[in-house]
């Protein structure tokens, strides 16, 4: 088992639920540490940065309007296999197919406004926070 870090995202819609402190719950439930978080609201070009791998998609304009609607929790999530267990804890993309339990079936209302982003392997995830936060800003526990 390796200690990792994921970057993850409460996303517009599930800000605006008010759904911020059961999802970050879910996490410190499952053995994950929150090492740095921040509220943004993103500009249009921001959520399209963040996105770009996903630029040739037909989705990708919504999403970036989408992720730019409104305030979002970026945060940097701490834990063993933290990539995979985020991963598992928010369920699949569309929360139609999302087990039950899963932070998508739970919070979500559509594969576009599906709650929550996380990072899906380990260069991501490091692209992914650096995209975000510096060093100085992720203050891991001391070992
Ligand atoms: P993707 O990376 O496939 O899913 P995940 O977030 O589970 O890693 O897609 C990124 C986001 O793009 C997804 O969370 C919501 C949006 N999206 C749509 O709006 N429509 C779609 O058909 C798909 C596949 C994704």
């Amino acid at each position: 088992m390796a200690t990792e870090r994921t970057l993850s995202i409460i996303k517009p819609d599930a800000v605006a639920k008010n759904a911020v402190g059961a999802i970050l719950k879910r996490f410190e439930d499952a053995g994950l540490r929150v090492v740095a978080a921040k509220m943004m609201h993103l500009s249009p070009e921001q959520a399209g940065g963040f996105y770009a791998v996903h630029k040739e998609r037909p989705f990708y304009g919504e999403l970036c309007q989408f992720m730019s609607s409104g305030p979002v929790l970026i945060s940097v999530l701490e834990g063993e296999n933290a990539i995979s267990k985020n991963r598992e804890l928010m369920g699949a993309t569309d929360p139609k197919k999302a087990a039950p339990g899963t932070i998508r079936a739970d919070f979500a209302d559509s594969i576009d406004a599906n709650a929550v982003h996380g990072s899906d392997g380990p260069e991501t995830a490091a692209w992914e926070i650096s995209f975000f936060f510096s060093q100085m800003e992720i203050a891991s526990r001391p070992a």
